[in-house]
């Protein structure tokens, strides 16, 4: 009896040691790395939801629809020359101190490489053969 306890409590062990190994582990967001299918969006204006979201609605979405940021993608450096670009020919005004929170903000969601909307490459895939039954 106790031999079969044995039994079927190494098993078990080995069964979730298994499990645990082909579990894949999500790497915690790194600022490239947003999975956009994955973040919360905002049902007021589309944009995902943060906590400099709040920012970036009062300083950017009283003159146009955030639709204008939803269409684009931006490096950090691409995002200050627009907002460079509209304070010279909009009459956008100086963000001042709020810069950062909204570059901070616009870099995470909406740079180029975030566009990538799918999951991540498998890793550390293990192949098996398939063994034909005769
Ligand atoms: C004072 C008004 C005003 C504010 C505030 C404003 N914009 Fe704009 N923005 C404009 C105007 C005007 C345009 C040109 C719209 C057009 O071409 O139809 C524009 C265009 C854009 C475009 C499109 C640029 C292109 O190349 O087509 C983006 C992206 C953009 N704004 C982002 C932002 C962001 C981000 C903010 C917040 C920092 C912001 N806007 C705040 C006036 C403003």
């Amino acid at each position: 009896m106790i031999k079969i306890l044995v039994t079927l409590f190494a098993g078990f062990s080995l069964a979730t040691q298994i499990f645990k190994e082909n579990t894949i582990v999500p790497k915690p967001e790194s600022a490239a790395m947003v999975r956009m299918d994955t973040v919360k969006k905002d049902s007021e204006t589309g944009l995902v939801t943060d906590k400099n979201l709040y920012m970036v609605k009062a300083q950017c979405t009283s003159c146009h629809s955030s639709k204008l940021i939803l269409q684009n993608r931006f490096t950090r450096d691409g995002w200050k020359q627009k907002i460079r670009w509209m304070q010279a020919n909009h009459n956008l005004w100086d963000l001042g101190e709020t810069e950062k929170q909204v570059l901070d903000y616009l870099e995470k969601y909406y740079a180029p490489e975030a566009t990538v909307a799918r999951r991540e490459p498998l890793k550390n895939i293990k192949w098996y053969k398939l063994e034909e039954k005769r």
